[in-house]
């Protein structure tokens, strides 16, 4: 269950300054310095939070304290500047109303500090994501910049903010950030030129000195020695507890996250350089013959510099602060400048310059983070606006600064008063006026159109003559002579003609946040803030781009001969739009009080706490928020919170709680004028009721605490006691049943043994029967075995007997049946023989009888003719069956008929030899004659080869061609054709073998009836011609190879070249036609042909032989020629499968 809080638990002092009883100033200033010593830097004022400057870092702003915060209400839990900004966020995105956080106290009071915390606490609660992230660190990074810009060190605040600021951040319906709006509020620039002592430039000049690298310092034409610059002042160039580098580094970094491009960055760096530039420039009086003085720049260096950073050119400027033009309708009159007036035209350029540059930081800052989308969004705005000020030396911006306090704290009272008037009729509540100071009054001696300060002073900047500070506060001190806030020494006000403390060329106003003493001063110049028309035109036509933008006017095209509106008449335009936006947004303050002058911590300078309480109004706050009820509450928590003080509430009441709060009242002794019943909330009169209910709470707590813990050491005590009771009964009953058990135990082995002892005596008894039983079973199964045994071997003996007697009369019968058929059969083979003895005597008989009747008819030759015929008879049948049955007339086929009788054997033989004869004769007439000189040529090469050689039998099947090449169609050998006249017998590709290394070369061979030829391959030229009548021999091996020599006879023309040895494929058939050649020449011998494994070759100078070895295959089956030395040649011829 959540425990609900409340801001009245364990409070220091009084969290809500309404709840302080006794109210008075000391009390108030009591209770803030009880608080402020406790750490509790925050108070309340009803809705507004009271913010103590700690003057160092607490650790109440951590995560965990933002979560402790988020979605709680108000009051729920002590004072925090996040319960604030949790209420502004929370009522933004829920109920849909903008809200405005106004932020005020003096200087060094931490409001700036207050925004920050107020946009980081916002950035932490509301939704994520990355787009998201991107635009709240966008938001939350524009800070630094600015600050880098537009805050400097006074002596008031290390980090004043020398601009306001208000910043619109706007919101989706989901309440996250889309974007925001910046707006600013007249940048002090007259402190770009000048600084009060103990006082700084602005940050950016010390940071960019410090921090930059020294190339960019290079780059600018910038010194890192500040002492280098008139425009910085010395006395407090480094200020304890702020590292301008590292915030250099931080604002560089800050910007890029902002969206700055580089060069914008480097832009905005070359401006502020230009501006430390400017301040160096300075000039020395020239005496002119008209005895004027005319200012002339003493050393140009810097000026050239400068206008070397903006691209300027160095006459122009030169001439712009030299002379003043100036221009009315259709004249131009230029007049030179004084030394002062030259130095108040660069002082003007250079406020100008940088003030420009900060509005255009300002402008850049809102392009990047303006929400992207134009659907409606809702609008927190946080006004961090310069605070009130008061220094020894009062000028224009103090008196512009404190006008935009005095308009907030208007604003304040009226809205204040407003939303405690709206609350009392929304509650239905009756309103008591309330008596409080009302600053409209001196918003009025300020700002009213007709004798305002403001209008006077823009009245006499634009009369014409001579207008000068004194003529100004002559004006003022005649018209607002009367006025009860503002008072002078020259005033027709004679109260004041003796004030000392008044000076004559000062006008002093009484504030609401205290009198003021104003310089007169300064007040025109800085009100028309004139900047020479020549020098805005120099600036225009600088090269540099951003420098042209700041100085439009400066555009010759655009003159305008108006005068532009006067800062202030600016200015109070400006506070007036913001007014009049802060009165469109539902309000939440933050009043910030600073606890001493000495920036220290842990110090409370009472008196000056004091008069902060005073001029903010704090005390009012409190007497209109306590105006008739001090206190209010909504009715649930305040029931949930009393409850417990009534005996028909507590602790639970079942109706609406304004009844329940009603009847709590009536029972509690509170007078009933004390409280009133709003329509959702109760409100309490004074603040004693609200103490009153507290200490009854807190007494009734203590008796509720009692009684809890009554009952709590009750209920602790009796849990105990039934514990330890139902342990006992546990105890006993576990020991009940040990016992019982044990003797059960006990019982039940007694039991078992007498029963044992029993069942044993009954067994064995039993046993006894049964064996005997058994024994009698076994005797009579004994008997009656022993009996059918008898039986059965009776009764087998019979059997057996029997099927003896069976078998013995089978064996008996059988002997009997084999005896009977051997006889029968001896009977039938007797009567058989008997038979065919009487069929062959019968036969005998019958041809004797043949015969003998026969014999007579027959001649004596007529046996031999039968015979004859008979014979005749045979061998015409086995004729007549071999002309049915003659075998096919291929000269291959094995088939003949068998014979029919042995006595045929030679003549069927005899037969199938003539038959094969003729048929092969027949096969052979149908031969041509190239046929059969074919047939021949194979026949032939048979004789020569058969059995001698192994390469014959694969050269059978292949018929012999001749002419391999086709010669005479051959065009390739035309030439060859040419050369042998003769018939080619055979022509084909052999290889003339080398003897030098045993190579072949192939060479064409030609066989004609005359010559063989050799000639080249490729060519057809013939190498060699050798006619057959030198060839003497040729040699061949007994192997399956194709090599053969031709041996020439020796003496012969021939054989000059020596021998060849050649190998052919088609070996057998040249030989062959070789060895015919030969045989039908009829002038030469037939030429031989020597078979042998090893034969000699006459080479043209060696003999070599050749020697022919068989050898196992190896790298496949050719045939290899290697030459062993000079004399022998090897031919390896593989073994065929
Ligand atoms: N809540 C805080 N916790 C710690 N230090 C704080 C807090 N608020 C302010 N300070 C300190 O006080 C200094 C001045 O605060 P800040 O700059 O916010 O004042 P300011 O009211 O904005 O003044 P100015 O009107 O001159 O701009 C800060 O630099 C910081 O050191
Ligand atoms: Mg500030």
């Amino acid at each position: 269950m959540e425990v609900k809080t409340s801001l009245l638990d364990n409070m220091i002092g009084v969290g809500d300054m309404v709840l302080l009883e006794p109210l008075s100033e000391e009390s108030f200033l009591e209770n803030l310095k009880n608080r402020f010593d406790h750490n509790e830097i925050y108070t309340y004022i009803g809705s507004v939070v009271i913010s103590m400057n700690p003057y160092r870092s607490l650790p109440i702003y951590t995560p965990d304290k933002v979560e402790e915060y988020r979605n709680r209400n108000f009051y729920e839990l002590s004072p925090h500047i996040y319960a604030l900004a949790d209420e502004a966020y929370r009522s933004l995105r829920d109920q849909d109303k903008d809200q405005c956080i106004l932020i005020t106290g003096e200087s060094g009071a931490g409001k700036t500090e207050a925004s920050k915390l107020v946009m980081s606490y916002v950035a932490a609660v509301c939704g994520k994501g990355q787009e998201v992230n991107k635009v709240k660190e966008q938001l939350l990074q524009s800070n630094p910049v600015l600050e880098a810009f537009g805050n400097a060190k006074t002596v008031r605040n290390d980090n004043s903010s020398r601009f306001g600021k208000y910043m619109d951040i706007e919101f989706d319906f989901k309440g996250d950030p889309l974007g925001g709006v910046i707006s600013n509020y007249l940048l002090e620039k007259s402190r770009v030129v000048k600084q009060p002592r103990g006082e700084r430039n602005f940050h950016i000049f010390y940071q960019l000195l410090s921090g930059a690298s020294d190339d960019t310092l290079k780059k600018l034409k910038l010194d890192r020695d500040f002492s280098k610059y008139n425009y910085l002042s010395l006395d407090s160039a480094v200020v304890n507890g702020l590292d301008d580098a590292a915030s250099f580094r931080t604002v560089r970094n800050a910007m890029q996250i902002v969206g700055f491009m580089e060069d914008e960055m480097q832009s905005v760096l070359q401006l502020v350089a230009a501006v430390l530039k400017l301040g160096n420039i300075e000039f020395k009086p020239e005496s002119r013959n008209n005895s004027t003085d005319e200012s002339r720049i003493k050393d140009k260096n810097d000026l050239k510099e400068m206008c070397e950073l903006l691209g300027i050119e160095q006459s122009v400027l030169e001439r712009a602060f030299s002379y003043r033009t100036v221009e009315a309708k259709l004249e131009k009159v230029s007049t030179t400048l004084n030394v002062s007036q030259a130095y108040y035209a660069r002082d003007a350029l250079a406020k100008n310059l940088y003030s420009r540059l900060f509005s255009w930081l300002v402008t850049r800052i809102n392009e990047s983070i303006k929400a992207q989308t134009k659907a409606r969004h809702k609008v927190m705005g946080v006004l961090d606006i310069y605070g009130f000020e008061i220094f020894e030396d009062n000028s224009f911006e103090q008196f512009i600064i404190n006008y935009c306090n005095e308009k907030l704290q208007q604003i304040f009272i009226e809205l204040t008063l407003r939303e405690e008037q709206e609350e009392y009729i929304r509650e239905g509540i009756e309103w008591t006026n309330i008596e409080y100071f009302n600053n409209a009054i001196i918003c009025d001696l300020i700002e009213n159109n007709q004798n305002g300060i403001l209008a006077m002073l823009d009245e006499e900047c634009l009369r014409p003559g001579t207008v000068t500070d004194e003529t100004f506060l002559d004006k003022l001190n005649t018209i607002c002579a009367e006025h009860q806030h503002f008072e002078s020494r020259l005033s027709k006000n004679s109260k004041f003609l003796n004030d000392h403390s008044l000076p004559h060329n000062c006008f002093r106003i009484q504030h609401y946040a205290g009198k003021v003493l104003y310089r007169s001063e300064g007040f025109v110049d800085k009100n028309n803030d004139l900047l020479y028309r020549d020098l805005s035109q120099a600036m225009y036509k600088a090269t540099h781009s951003l420098i042209k933008e700041l100085f439009p006017e400066g555009n010759p095209a655009k003159v305008n001969l108006k005068r532009p509106p006067t800062a202030g008449s600016q200015f109070k335009a400006s506070v007036g739009t913001l007014m009049r936006n802060l009165q469109t947004k539902n309000p939440n303050y933050i009043r910030c009080i600073k606890p001493n002058d000495k920036k220290a911590a842990h110090v409370f300078t009472e008196s000056l706490v004091c008069h902060q309480v005073r001029y903010l109004g704090l005390m009012e706050n409190v007497r209109v928020r306590r105006a008739g009820y001090a206190f209010r509450q909504p009715y649930e928590p305040c029931l949930e919170r009393y409850k417990m003080l009534c005996k028909r509430t507590w602790p639970h009441w079942r109706g609406p709680a304004r009844e329940g709060v009603e009847t709590l009242m009536v029972d509690l002794p509170i007078p009933t004028d004390e409280v009133s019943y709003g329509r959702s909330k109760i409100f309490i009169r004074n603040p004693r009721t609200l103490f009153f209910l507290e200490e009854r709470r807190r007494q009734c707590l203590q008796d509720l605490a009692t009684l809890i813990q009554k009952i709590y050491r009750g209920w602790k005590c009796r849990t105990h006691f039934l514990l330890l009771k139902k342990s006992q009964i546990v105890v006993s009953a576990w020991y009940r049943r040990f016992a019982q058990q044990k003797k059960y135990q006990k019982i039940k082995s007694s039991t078992t043994v007498v029963q044992s002892y029993i069942r044993g005596w009954q067994a064995r008894k039993l046993l006894r029967e049964l064996k005997y039983q058994k024994r009698c079973k076994e005797a009579v199964t004994t008997i009656a075995a022993y009996w059918h045994g008898t039986q059965a071997r009776m009764e087998l003996r019979r059997l057996k007997q029997e099927a003896r007697n069976k078998r013995a009369v089978t064996v008996i019968w059988a002997y009997w049946q084999g005896t009977k058929a051997r006889r029968e059969l001896r009977r039938l083979k007797e009567e058989a023989r008997r038979k065919h003895a009487v069929a062959v005597i019968w036969a005998y008989w019958q041809g004797l009888k043949v015969r003998r009747e026969y014999r007579k008819f027959f001649r004596a030759n007529a046996g031999k003719k039968i015979y004859d015929f008979t014979i005749q008879r045979i061998m015409q049948k086995y004729f007549l069956g071999l002309k049915n049955n003659m075998p096919p007339m291929s000269p291959i086929d094995k088939n003949w008929p068998a014979r029919p009788y042995r006595f045929l054997d030679g003549v069927h033989k005899e037969l199938q030899r003539i038959f094969h004869l003729w048929r092969c004769k027949k096969y052979r007439s149908k031969f041509t004659e190239e046929k059969k000189a074919v047939y021949e040529e194979k026949l032939e090469a048979s004789k020569l080869f058969k059995d001698k050689k192994a390469l014959y039998p694969s050269s059978v099947s292949k018929p012999f061609k001749g002419d391999y090449l086709e010669i005479r169609k051959n065009p390739k050998y035309q030439k060859l054709n040419s050369a042998v006249e003769e018939k080619v017998l055979l022509a084909d590709v052999v290889n003339k073998i080398n003897r030098a290394n045993s190579k072949g070369t192939a060479r064409i061979f030609l066989l004609t009836k005359k010559n063989v030829v050799l000639a080249d391959q490729k060519t057809g030229q013939v190498k060699a011609s050798v006619p057959l009548l030198d060839l003497a021999s040729v040699s061949v091996s007994t192997k399956n190879d194709g090599f053969f020599a031709l041996k020439l006879k020796a003496g012969s023309a021939s054989a000059t070249k020596g021998d060849f040895l050649l190998s052919s494929d088609h070996l057998i058939e040249i030989i062959t036609k070789l060895h015919r050649s030969g045989a039908t020449a009829a002038d030469r011998e037939q030429i031989n042909i020597d078979i042998s494994d090893e034969f000699l070759v006459q080479f043209k100078h060696d003999k070599v032989c050749v020697k022919f070895i068989q050898v196992a295959p190896k790298n496949g089956n050719s045939v290899s020629c290697k030459r062993k030395n000079n004399r022998l040649l090897e031919v390896l011829v593989p073994t065929t499968a």
